[in-house]
């Protein structure tokens, strides 16, 4: 069954394509990477899924519903009850604490509760950095408490946009063996990597040029609930 759907989506800045007439469908549960040049479009297509941006021309439907027809009000509710977001760039609350930023998400979703946000921590292998400021995080600490935050809600979507760019070897497999798990739990997965390593954790890789799906590839060795030591 399809969760998501791009039908014929352009997303037009001027004179620049961002995104050209793209079409993607991506079932639910399923495990998709999307690769491309810098510039390609990837964040894009990411903010158009997310609910964060609408395209110029065409449908998005998510679980059947068109959201590029939704108000922002409805846009907000979506990605709330929904989708789990770990953007490129962080957007973590700079005055607010490690497990206080994952706490307002569960805030905006339903109750704050510290012991869950902390065991959220736990699981990126940052329960000793809950109570530093993003300030005083190194770039893969503030990446993993943004996967920490983007999972406390248990979302049915997660957008991952290069979730394992600032990470070192360790704590990219800490990233990948979340992410294995999740989808082994039917959690559906989408994940804009320049790392092909990560983009083979997936079962399906959709390549962007210039705008456009310049193919895809199945990826016909993953396996279900891989580890990665
Ligand atoms: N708000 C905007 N106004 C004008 N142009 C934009 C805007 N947002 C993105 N673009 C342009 O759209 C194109 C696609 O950008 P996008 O951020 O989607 O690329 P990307 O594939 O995510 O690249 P990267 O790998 O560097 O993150 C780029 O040429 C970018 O300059
Ligand atoms: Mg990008």
């Amino acid at each position: 069954m399809s969760l998501l759907e791009l039908k014929n989506i352009s997303k037009i800045y001027g004179e620049l394509k961002a995104l050209d007439n793209v079409s993607v469908h991506v079932d639910q549960g399923e495990w998709v990477a999307i690769m491309g040049p810098s510039g390609s479009g990837k964040s894009t297509m990411m903010n158009i899924i997310g609910c964060m941006d609408k395209p110029s021309l065409g449908e998005v439907l998510l679980d059947g519903v068109d959201i590029s027809k939704e108000s922002s009000r409805a846009l907000t509710n979506i990605r709330r009850d929904k989708i789990g977001l770990i953007f490129q760039q962080f957007h973590m609350v700079n005055y607010l604490t490690a497990v206080e930023n994952i706490m307002v998400s569960q805030y905006y979703h339903s109750m704050p509760d510290e012991k869950e946000a902390l065991e959220a921590l736990e699981r990126v292998g940052l329960r000793d950095r809950a109570h530093h400021l993003p300030s005083q995080l190194s770039g893969g600490e503030q990446q993993r408490v943004c996967v920490a935050r983007a999972l406390i809600n248990h979302p049915e979507l997660i957008l991952a946009d290069e979730p394992t760019g600032n990470l070192d070897e360790t704590n990219e497999n800490i990233v990948l063996n979340l992410f294995s798990q999740l989808h082994k739990e039917g959690t559906t997965l989408i994940v804009v990597t320049h790392d092909p390593e990560v983009a083979e954790a997936a079962q399906r890789t959709i390549v962007l040029e210039h705008g456009r799906v310049a193919r895809e590839v199945i990826n016909e060795g993953f396996i279900e609930g891989r580890q990665y030591v």
